[in-house]
């Protein structure tokens, strides 16, 4: 089974912006499998998972509580590899590379957002956003533009000095938001972001994230389970049992499902 988002006649017709013409793929995922090894037993957390993802995109992955999507995640995200499969990161096969490789990877190309916000509590908001940057060869200058840039654009410029726990839930996602984009990532990958936070302040969060997709192009996947926060989505991947069930494209505020195309 094949699946690409976009591909299908109705998928294509999709109006709702970003109505960018042609994208290209940022990753494509081919047969990947993972298994995990609990004492005798095998668990398998994704199944022959066949999915590509193009630039500029504002994907969810849905699915309930165990289905798959922070092992999708993570495999997307280089923090772990395939037992099965290839996994192409902008054409490249990573599922090849070596953890040192990956790390290298992850650090240039994949921007994190975490669940529980995962910032460093004795360090600033402006000092966790720059942490991404300390390893690159830019000068002290620059890097401090980029992180006020980065603060700005989420709306913490006058937090710059706070330190996590002098903010709020919502405004330490958007932290984590800043961070994860200071480094121009390829893709920002965002498992359930919106979990530890209220209904409102979630979708704050959401809707920020897609004036960022939109504004910048830089392409956005995030998990969840709670169907308004999937509702902010332009397209949609199902899982359940760590298979792809369903893609969806949301079209004039509605859903419109495609099913896998069968095996040839
Ligand atoms: N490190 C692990 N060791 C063993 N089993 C795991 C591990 N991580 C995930 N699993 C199992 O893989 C399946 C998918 O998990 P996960 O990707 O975390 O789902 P979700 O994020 O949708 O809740 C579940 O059955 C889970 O118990
Ligand atoms: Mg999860």
């Amino acid at each position: 089974m094949q699946v690409d988002i976009g591909s299908s006649a109705t998928l294509r017709e999709a109006r709702e912006p970003p109505a960018r013409a042609v994208r290209k793929p940022v990753v494509r995922v081919e047969g990947v499998t993972k298994h995990y090894r609990m004492g005798s037993e095998l668990v398998v957390a994704l199944n022959a998972v066949n999915l590509v993802i193009e630039e500029g995109v504002f994907l969810a992955i849905a699915g309930p509580s165990g289905s798959g999507k922070s092992t999708l995640l993570n495999l997307i995200g280089c923090i772990d590899t395939p037992s099965g499969g290839r996994l192409f990161l902008d054409g490249e096969n990573v599922a090849a590379r070596t953890p040192d490789q990956l790390a290298v990877l992850r650090a240039r190309a994949i921007g994190f957002v975490f669940q529980t916000f995962n910032l460093f509590p004795v360090l600033t908001a402006a000092e966790n956003v720059e942490y991404p940057l300390l390893k690159w060869r830019i000068s002290r200058a620059d890097r401090r533009k980029r992180v006020d840039k980065y603060l700005a654009l989420v709306g913490l410029a006058k937090f710059a000095s706070h330190r996590p726990g002098e903010l709020s839930g919502g405004q330490r996602q958007r932290v984590a938001i800043a961070r994860a984009l200071v480094i121009h990532p390829r893709i920002v990958l965002a498992d359930e972001p919106t979990a530890n936070l209220d209904h409102k302040t979630g979708q704050k969060i959401l809707r920020l994230m897609r004036k960022i997709n939109r504004a910048t192009g830089t392409t956005f996947v995030f998990s969840t389970h709670d169907q308004k926060v999937l509702d902010m989505a332009d397209r949609r991947v199902d899982l359940e049992d760590g298979e792809i069930v369903r893609l969806g494209a949301r079209i004039d505020g509605e859903w419109r499902f495609a099913a896998e195309r069968d095996k040839p």
